[in-house]
C-alpha cells in the first residue's frame, strides 16, 4: 500500500508517525527553510522523475548558511535519502517531496545562533497548484519582502507570512493568484511562483534584484526558450502597467509548472487567452519535465517503482 512516508530524525518511517515537539524553535519563529521537489511518473516507463532534484538541494543548502543551519548532509545526500523516501512511498503517481530544514532546539528565544538543527523530506502526492486554466490575478496591496528584510532567495518559512497575506486577500477578492510588487513598486512575483510577460516579441522576467525567488522553473523556463526556441530572456524590471499591456503573461513554479495568465486586475492579457509563445514553453516544460528529453538527463533522478 502507498502511502506518505517521511525521514525524520534520522530514520525512515510512514509520515503519520512523524512528530515534533510543539516548543520547536522554527514553529514559532518562521526559522526554516523548505523544498518542492515534484516526481513526475512516466507510466509507459514505470518510473518517477525527480526534477532537478540537486539543483532544489543546492538552492536549499543556500538558504540553510543565511538561517546559520548545519546540516550533516551534502546535496547528493540529501539527494540520496530523498530517493530512498520515495522508494518507501511506493507512489506510482506523481508525487511531491517537501524538504525541511529547520532549527529544532525545543527552545523559547528569537535567534539563529547556539541552536540545534535538524532536516526532514516528505514523499506525498499534490495535485495541480492553481488548476490548469487561465489564471486570473489582481496586485496585492502587500508589498515583497526585500533582501534588506528577509532574503527571497530562499524559501524562508518566516517569508511565507507575506506570501499568505497577498495569496488570501486574492483569493477572497474572487482572483486566483496575487501578483506582488516590490518595495520599488517594481512586478516582483506570485504567492509562490515566478512571473513572465512577452511584450513585443521580447520575453522578459523580473530580475534578480527585484526581491525574487530565483526559481527553478524559471531558469529551466530561460533555458529551453533559448536553446529549443532560440529565444533570449530580458531581466529587468517590470513596471504594473506594462503586465496591463503585455501580450502574454505565465508564472512558473514547482508546484503550478508553467500557467498562462489570463487577466491582471480585471484587465485582460493579450486576447484573454493562453498566448501563443506559452502555449509552447508549456508543452516543452511538461516533457522535459517528465524525463524523456534526454538532452537534459543532468536534471533527471529516476526512482523505479518497487
Ligand atoms: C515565492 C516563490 N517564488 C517562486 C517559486 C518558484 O520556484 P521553483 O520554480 O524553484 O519551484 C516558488 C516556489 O515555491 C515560491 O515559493
Amino acid at each position: 500500500m502507498a502511502e506518505p512516508y517521511a525521514f525524520f530524525k534520522g530514520q525512515y518511517m510512514p509520515l503519520k508517525d512523524a512528530k515534533i515537539g510543539i516548543l520547536t524553535q522554527a514553529l514559532h519563529y518562521g526559522t526554516a527553510c523548505f523544498g518542492g521537489i515534484r516526481g513526475n511518473c512516466d507510466a509507459e516507463k514505470q518510473h518517477l522523475c525527480l526534477f532537478r532534484l540537486k539543483d532544489h538541494y543546492r538552492r536549499q543548502l543556500d538558504a540553510c548558511k543565511i538561517l546559520n543551519i548545519c546540516l550533516p548532509y551534502d546535496a547528493d545526500a540529501l539527494a540520496e535519502l530523498t530517493v530512498e523516501t520515495v522508494k518507501r512511498s511506493g507512489f506510482k503517481e506523481n508525487i511531491y517531496c517537501r524538504p525541511l530544514a529547520y532549527k529544532s532546539s525545543e527552545a523559547i528565544g528569537v535567534k539563529l545562533h547556539g541552536l540545534e538543527d535538524d532536516f526532514f523530506v516528505i514523499a506525498t502526492t499534490l495535485g495541480p497548484y492553481l488548476g490548469t486554466g487561465g489564471i486570473k490575478c489582481c496586485t496585492s496591496s502587500w508589498r515583497r519582502v526585500s533582501d534588506s528584510q528577509i532574503s527571497p532567495r530562499g524559501k524562508i518559512t518566516g517569508i511565507y507570512v507575506n506570501s499568505a497575506l497577498a495569496k488570501t486577500d486574492a483569493n477572497r477578492s474572487g482572483f486566483d493568484e496575487a501578483i506582488m510588487l516590490n518595495e520599488n513598486g517594481h512586478v516582483s512575483e506570485g504567492s509562490g511562483e515566478n512571473i513572465f510577460v512577452v511584450m513585443k516579441g521580447q520575453l522578459i522576467t523580473p530580475a534578480p534584484y527585484d526581491s525574487i525567488l530565483l526559481g527553478i522553473t524559471r531558469d529551466t523556463v530561460m533555458q529551453l526558450a533559448k536553446n529549443e526556441l532560440g529565444i533570449e530572456t530580458v531581466e529587468r524590471s517590470i513596471d504594473r502597467s506594462e503586465l496591463y499591456v503585455a501580450d502574454e503573461a505565465f508564472f512558473t513554479g514547482t508546484a503550478t509548472n508553467v500557467a498562462s495568465i489570463v487577466s491582471v486586475d480585471q484587465r485582460p492579457i493579450g486576447n484573454g487567452e493562453p498566448g501563443p509563445l506559452t502555449v509552447k514553453l508549456q508543452k516543452l516544460f511538461n516533457e522535459v519535465a517528465l524525463g524523456r528529453n534526454p538532452k537534459y538527463s543532468d536534471w533527471y533522478t529516476f526512482v523505479k517503482q518497487r
